[in-house]
């Protein structure tokens, strides 16, 4: 946050020391490096990459900074455990991804005891814990701080739902605006849910997924080999009129319906079968918070309403710039 801070403004700085912010500012620019990188190995051939210097120096240059990623990952790693170690068994640890993943399985996890003995799991070593850890930064960033962003958006053309959402917060915390949030209010929170779903049906931040044919099979009325690369659409899926009821018009309130549950596989923002998104409860549970979380107290308006959402698609629709006027409610 510091360093995101520090990026935009130009003349107020985080009170953090430099050097900290500048550590992670470049592990956040390696993190990016990374991600354009990945078109590099899907698209550019290993022969290419191997013996034309300009690809050649292009993917050393990405392998490099892997590496470098890698290092520091091991380093957080290391340092945590050591911060477990030097915990006092009587004293809680901390509740975060690290500090869980690390613990997970040792007698330091909070579900020790609830483990079968005989189907207990060995802890896991660095390189998975890093692995993990990796994938949430890779797949689990982007894809909530856009949708946030989208919801930001949808809320403020559609002043009828940001209405009913106010009443739902303001009912919830009794305009409580600073106590923390309870799993109980997650579960109470439904019509942010619906906002939640219903932004991420109308308007995808994961367009598409791929799939790959294990055997010939007939997909659409055509015969397709084994071996077939297929994209998934999956806004072509939220917007098909066979499945959805007015499929272009924003509508939360089609959630909150009693017993309403999508056709099979007609709502697949976080994709579908064994590859589904492992993120996703986390995902819900994050964007549940931080849309309750915001709007109990602040009102956040867009300074142009008749701006065009502005998006650019790769593997994640991207928000590029959204100018908001953020108020406190009273
Ligand atoms: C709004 C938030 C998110 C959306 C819309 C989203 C969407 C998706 C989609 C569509 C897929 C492909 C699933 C498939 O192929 O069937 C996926 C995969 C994945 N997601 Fe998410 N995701 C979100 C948040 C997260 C979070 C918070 C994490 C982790 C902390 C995460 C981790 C992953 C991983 C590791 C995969 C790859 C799974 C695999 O290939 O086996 N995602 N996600």
């Amino acid at each position: 946050m510091a360093g995101y801070f520090n990026e935009i403004s130009d003349d107020e700085k985080a009170e953090r020391p430099s050097a900290l912010v500048d550590e992670t500012v470049k592990f956040v620019h390696a993190i990016r490096k990374y991600i354009l990188g990945l078109l590099m190995f899907q698209f550019v051939s290993p022969f290419l990459r191997h013996y034309f210097p300009y690809f050649k120096n292009k993917s050393d240059d990405y392998i490099q900074n892997i590496k470098f990623i890698n290092q520091r990952m091991d380093t957080i790693i290391k340092r945590r455990r050591q911060e477990i170690e030097n915990t006092p068994l009587d004293k809680p640890l901390p509740n975060d991804m690290l500090t869980s993943i690390i613990t997970a399985n040792t007698f330091r996890d909070v579900n020790y005891n609830k483990i079968d003995e005989k189907e207990a799991m060995r802890p896991m070593t660095d390189p998975e814990i890093r692995g993990i850890i990796f994938d949430g930064i890779i797949a689990g960033t982007d894809t909530t701080a856009n949708l946030i962003s989208f919801i930001v958006y949808y809320l403020a053309h559609h002043p009828d739902v940001k209405r009913k959402m106010f009443d739902e917060v303001d009912r919830i915390f009794q305009d409580d605006k600073t106590r923390p949030i309870t799993e109980s209010d997650v579960h109470n929170l439904k019509y942010c849910e619906a906002i939640v779903k219903e932004v991420a049906r109308i308007f995808s931040v994961v367009n598409s997924f791929p799939r790959s044919l294990e055997k010939p099979d007939e997909i659409g009325g055509y015969q397709w080999p084994a071996d077939t690369m297929l994209r998934i659409n999956i806004d072509a899926i939220h917007h098909n009129e066979e499945y959805w009821e007015e499929p272009n018009k924003f509508n939360p309130d089609r959630w909150m319906v009693e017993g309403f549950e999508p056709k099979k596989n007609s709502f697949i923002m976080f994709g579908g079968g064994l590859r589904v998104c492992p993120g996703r409860k986390l995902a819900m549970i994050e964007l549940i918070c931080l849309t309750a979380l915001i709007f109990r107290k602040y009102d956040i308006d867009l300074i142009d309403k008749k701006a065009p959402l502005k998006t650019e698609s790769a593997t994640v629709t991207a928000c590029t710039e959204l100018l908001v006027d953020i108020k406190l409610r009273n």
